[in-house]
């Protein structure tokens, strides 16, 4: 999922971001808890983090012990990423994530960063097209994609335009990752006030007033951000 200018224009500067810690509606800490799902994910086990951005989610997978390597296309977030990172066992490449097979990895993340793979209702079978083919049976994934509340009004969507980034609801969003050769083991959607903090924090940075009022107009009541914990099923003969 990717609003409209998300990124930071360059030479504004990712470091400058500031006030807001993930790019995505789901504090780093809930995307923490949801990994306690997994049981048999042990330290030294290898994740990669696709779209890392600015590396928070990185940086904490790393302090927790797992071998990591985020990749990104903004060098510019990756130079933040390593300076966030100091002497930490983390690391970070400047990579399209589409333009090669990902790296095998025992868990991929992909939090907010599913536009690298394709864009409106492609972007989130891209992702989980790209990772159920370099990950083997077994192998976790986490993603984070937004969804929305039916019916989107009229005016909001017309506003929002041919690509919302929201494309299919919670449930469509979990059976998609189920028909792309997972299982969803478990889910967790941003709350009411967690989507202010984030949209309030992105008007701080920004000072959009339009896309704010079409927010308090109408996003909030429709826009949601989900967390999908996945398990790569076998493929037909193997
Ligand atoms: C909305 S940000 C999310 C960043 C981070 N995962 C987080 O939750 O804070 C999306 C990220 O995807 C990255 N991205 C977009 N297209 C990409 C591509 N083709 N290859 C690698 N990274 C890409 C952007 O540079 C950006 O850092």
């Amino acid at each position: 999922m990717e609003r409209a200018d998300a990124r930071p224009r360059r030479g504004q500067g990712w470091a400058t971001v500031g006030t807001m810690p993930v790019n995505a509606p789901l504090p780093l800490a809930r995307q923490l808890a949801v990994l306690d799902v997994l049981e048999d994910l042990a330290p030294g086990d290898r994740v990669l983090d696709v779209g890392c951005g600015t590396g928070e989610l990185a940086i904490a997978l790393a302090d927790r012990g797992f071998d990591v390597l985020g990749i990104d296309d903004d060098a510019e977030a990756l130079r933040a990423a390593e300076q966030a990172a100091g002497d930490r066992a983390v690391r970070f490449e400047a990579r399209d994530a589409s333009a090669a097979p990902l790296p095998p990895a025992r868990l991929v993340t992909c939090i907010g960063s599913t536009h690298a793979f394709g864009r409106g209702p492609d972007a989130l079978t891209g992702t989980l097209a790209a990772l159920r083919a370099s990950q083997a049976a077994g192998s976790y994934a986490l993603l984070g994609e937004g969804f929305h509340r039916p019916p989107i009004p009229a005016a909001y969507a017309a506003f929002l335009g041919a690509e919302t980034g929201i494309e299919r609801t919670h449930a469509e969003n979990v059976w998609a990752c189920e028909a792309s050769g997972f299982r969803c083991l478990h889910a967790v959607t941003a709350s009411p006030a967690e989507w202010d903090d984030f949209e309030w924090a992105f008007f701080r940075r920004r000072g959009k007033t339009e896309w704010r009022d079409e927010y308090l107009r109408h996003g909030r009541e429709v826009m949601g951000f989900g967390l999908y914990l996945l398990v790569a099923a076998p493929t037909r003969g193997g």
